[in-house]
């Protein structure tokens, strides 16, 4: 498996201990920034960076995180496929695979704490989708919104 982290400045700490937390899984991490703390860097790049390495099939999973996590998921939401969600908890977590099929997980490094932060990716890499259901009819609801509203 291979995950497609971003952050801004905000979320880098964060982002960097939760790669820390999937090498230790063997799991296999890129970084598309932003690559400090310390420079004030917008979530946007990261964002797109992100989603695009999803959409290419060049990660099954993308992670972004900025203060809120708001910024960063809006942005990834903005790409045609991407569903990106904001997860506070373990459950929601759980749900935005089970029923939504995320492929995208957003934090908040300024809402929680990097031990939840770890429990929040854990339940989100391990959760399927509920395939065939009637969760499956909603998502596929989503995709053709995106036909219809995405230029
Ligand atoms: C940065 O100060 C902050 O605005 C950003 O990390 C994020 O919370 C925006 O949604």
């Amino acid at each position: 498996m291979k995950i497609a982290l971003g952050s801004d400045h905000a979320g880098y700490q964060l982002k960097r201990q939760v790669m820390d937390h999937l090498h230790k899984q063997g799991i296999e991490c890129e970084d598309f920034g932003a690559p400090n703390a310390v420079d004030a860097a917008s979530y946007v790049p990261a964002a797109v960076a992100v989603s695009r390495a999803v959409l290419e099939k060049r990660a099954d999973y993308g992670i972004v995180i900025c203060g809120t996590g708001l910024g960063i998921s809006i942005t990834a939401n903005k790409h045609k496929g991407i569903r990106a969600a904001l997860c506070t908890n373990e459950y929601m977590a759980r749900m935005a695979r089970q029923h939504n099929n995320a492929n995208v997980l957003g934090m908040g490094a300024r809402v929680i704490g990097s031990a939840l932060a770890f429990s929040i990716v854990d339940a989100f890499l391990s959760e399927p989708f509920e395939m065939g259901g009637r969760h499956q009819v909603r998502v596929d609801e989503i995709i053709a919104t995106e036909e219809a509203n995405f230029k």
